[in-house]
């Protein structure tokens, strides 16, 4: 080694999972763990990790750009969010009263609310208004230390807007520190001008909207609500078959209020990902297994919309040996939040994780959601230098002390982009 850009020193912890695959049922819980560590990097990559000592004998000789010294705080993976609507216009706080008197989600979708009343501001918004407000938020997720995250379509519902939200993802990904990986949902909700003719709609994003959304490359996953009321179990197999003839792995919405059958077509169609999962049978369990399909689980999507119920994160980890990932769902409805902290502190409170759990569920089986686990989501040499540190004495502390931010840093491709 003849030059390293960047040397982290005074690691007073530092936590990881391992691997290039995602981690399965109980090696969820088996992390790496070391104090006074050392991460060098050049290149935007991971060269070594270990004991300060051992990496301080290992680089000798070699030209050190600049060294850091974390003043003994808490070292993990930059946090990845595998599911979220980051791309909209206009904000849905006149629902709330609505919300909070009992109306079920679904009504005020029906009602033409919802969904549909953010897809008519992001049709009427520019795109520069949508780049800024989408930038907002995205800073906001740096801040929380998270270092990629997914981001779905599905506020256009027509080619011209699907498209405009996708342009505006992938030039966020061009110009801010945080990678986004893009998601066609262009069968979020049945717009209003095919209220009544879902199946239209269907014939309209298979046959206008999916190849064009190809041949531009604006995305890599196409994902679909499959839920009562919306788009049922065959039209939504109709859309990933589709998606996937054309190159885009299919994700998908499942049983998020009703067990309609998402999950078993999830492990059917080889889906990547299978998200919400709130009332997922034993079936479905076993059909996401069978599929080799990564649970994306949104705790605060659940907490929002007041449910008494949780996702079977325990029965998918120890029963099922799936591994599971964890999300914000970060959207203007269900879950108005880019906190990823505050998913950490409900995971633990409502799923019944252990902090260990956690992190793999942040980290490398959130790169696996999304195609990522070779790249990103453990600290080891090869992989891209993306880290967090936290002022925290140790990994429990982050869903034990909650309502506050605990990042201190981030590095994002070996630049530390916070500070
Ligand atoms: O993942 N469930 C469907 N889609 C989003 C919510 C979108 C919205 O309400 O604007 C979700 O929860
Ligand atoms: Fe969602």
């Amino acid at each position: 080694m003849k030059q390293i850009e960047l040397l982290l020193t005074g690691i007073g912890c530092l936590y990881t999972p391992e691997g290039i695959q995602p981690r399965y049922g109980e090696e969820m819980g088996r992390i790496r763990q070391m104090t006074d560590a050392a991460v060098a990097i050049e290149q935007g990559r991971i060269v070594l990790v270990g004991q300060k000592d051992e990496v301080i004998t290992a680089l000798e000789g070699a030209h050190i750009v600049e060294t850091i010294d974390v003043g003994g705080r808490m070292v993990t993976p930059g946090l990845v969010d595998p599911h979220t609507h980051l791309v909209h216009g206009g904000s849905r706080e006149h629902e709330l009263a609505m919300k909070r008197s009992g109306v079920p989600y679904l009504d005020i979708l029906a009602q033409g609310g919802g969904i549909l009343s953010s897809v008519k501001s992001t049709r009427s918004w520019s795109e520069q208004e949508l780049y800024d407000k989408a930038c907002r938020s995205l800073d906001e997720m740096l801040l929380q230390g998270v270092t990629t995250i997914e981001a779905k379509s599905g506020y256009g519902l027509s080619l011209e807007a699907e498209l405009k939200q996708l342009r505006v993802s992938r030039r966020l990904h061009d110009t801010h520190p945080v990678d986004v990986v893009s998601t066609f949902m262009g069968a979020h909700a049945v717009p209003e001008e095919y209220k009544g003719r879902a199946d239209e709609f269907v014939d309209l994003v298979i046959r206008d909207m999916l190849p064009v959304v190809a041949a531009e490359g604006l995305a890599e996953f196409c994902d679909v609500f499959c839920e009562e009321g919306v788009f049922n179990v065959e039209q939504s197999r109709r859309i990933l078959a589709e998606g996937k003839r054309l190159g885009l792995h299919p994700k998908i919405h499942a049983d998020e209020i009703v067990p309609l059958g998402g999950s078993e077509l999830a492990g059917e169609v080889g889906a990547i990902s299978a998200e919400h999962l709130l009332t997922t049978t034993d079936q479905g369990l076993a059909s996401l297994a069978a599929g080799n399909v990564v649970p994306v689980l949104l705790p605060g999507t659940s907490f929002n919309l007041g449910l008494t119920h949780h996702a079977r994160a325990r029965d998918m980890i120890d029963k099922f040996r799936l591994p599971v990932a964890l999300s914000t769902d970060y959207n203007p409805g269900s879950c108005p939040t880019e906190s990823i902290q505050l998913i950490i502190m409900l995971a633990s409170l409502n799923l019944k994780m252990s902090p260990e759990e956690i992190l793999t569920a942040c980290t490398l089986n959130a790169a696996a959601a999304i195609g990522r686990a070779g790249d990103i989501g453990s600290i080891e040499r090869g992989k891209r230098a993306d880290l967090t540190i936290f002022d925290a004495p140790n990994l429990a502390y982050l869903p034990y002390h909650f309502g506050i931010n605990h990042t201190f840093g981030v590095i994002k491709n070996g630049i530390p982009v916070v500070w």
